[in-house]
């Protein structure tokens, strides 16, 4: 069994991005600037608008944190949205998601300038990625394409499941594991209200399971010999922790482990590949790739 080392991957892939930063700068151009937009204090979103400040000194990139109160109206935040749309010296922007319940998630991503939005939610972006064209690529579901190719695991032809159909990660997962220049597999979706989802799983060459319900991929879903990759980070009470928490997957790692032929480990696994996936949209909106 291979324990795909997500953590690892990222430090490398980050490296690299570094390099061409240096390079770039080097030769007279603009260090890429990331901007991230903080609402409140959810403790998850904090730790995430953290890690992705720290992962932009990694690659030598230049950042910015925008942070306001979650009483911050709906125009309030539109209008911040706009500044940074209108700001030369922002290449890309985030803002992290939720969103307080008094504010539109959707409005907002539809007022940020699609040729800055390296998260890749917004439907300029999502349409250009499902028929396949240049678009910046939501960070999740292209970390879990590049760790597969960085592990020589195949998709092309093979059956992938994914639980779960949010827009961050479920459908833009499905979109791009379809596609003849990505995973080229056939793909299944699963949620909520699917049937028969235990044969379903079974089935899996490569099952991912991103439906936010902790260890609740279990070993009998899972086909000998499958790769298995856990999007799931769940905040789970746990008193021999500092915290108070850990993070724990959708996936029954220990149930599970020994019947794969390769599996993500949370944390560790998807978790600092997403971040990375942000740092390389934020180099290709330096670089003016998205036009
Ligand atoms: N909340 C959870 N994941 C993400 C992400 O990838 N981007 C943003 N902006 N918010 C999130």
């Amino acid at each position: 069994m291979t324990l795909i080392d997500g953590k690892a991957t990222a430090a490398a892939i980050k490296a690299e991005i570094k390099q061409e930063v240096e390079q770039i700068v080097a030769s007279g151009g603009k260090r890429p600037h990331l901007a991230a937009v903080l609402v409140g204090h959810d403790g998850g979103s904090e730790t995430y608008v953290k890690n992705k400040v720290l992962a932009c000194e990694a690659c030598g990139f230049r950042s910015t944190l925008l942070r306001y109160e979650d009483d911050i109206t709906e125009d309030q935040l539109l209008d911040v949205v706009r500044q940074l749309n209108d700001d030369p010296s922002v290449d890309g922007f985030i803002v992290q998601l939720p969103l307080p319940g008094h504010i539109s998630e959707q409005k907002v991503i539809q007022a940020i300038d699609y040729r800055k939005d390296v998260d890749g939610f917004h439907p300029i972006n999502v349409g250009r990625m499902a028929i396949g064209l240049p678009a910046f690529i939501s960070a999740t579901p292209l970390g879990i394409l590049t760790l597969l190719q960085r592990y020589n695991i195949p998709t092309s032809g093979r059956k992938v499941v994914i639980l779960g159909r949010s827009n961050i990660v479920g459908k833009p997962m499905a979109q791009l594991m379809m596609q003849k220049q990505y995973g080229d597999a056939t793909v299944t979706v699963l949620h909520s209200h699917s049937q028969n989802i235990r044969e379903e799983c079974r089935q899996a060459d490569v099952l991912i399971a991103a439906m936010g319900r902790p260890a609740s991929v279990t070993a009998d879903m899972v086909k000998p010999g499958a790769t298995v990759i856990d999007v799931g980070t769940t905040r789970v009470p746990d008193a021999t922790r500092k915290t108070g928490f850990r993070l724990q997957g959708d996936v029954d790692f220990d149930a599970v482990a020994p019947k794969c032929s390769a599996i993500t480990p949370v944390p560790g696994g998807v978790g600092p590949m997403t971040i990375c996936m942000l740092m390389l949209n934020t180099l290709k909106a330096g670089k003016k790739e998205i036009y």
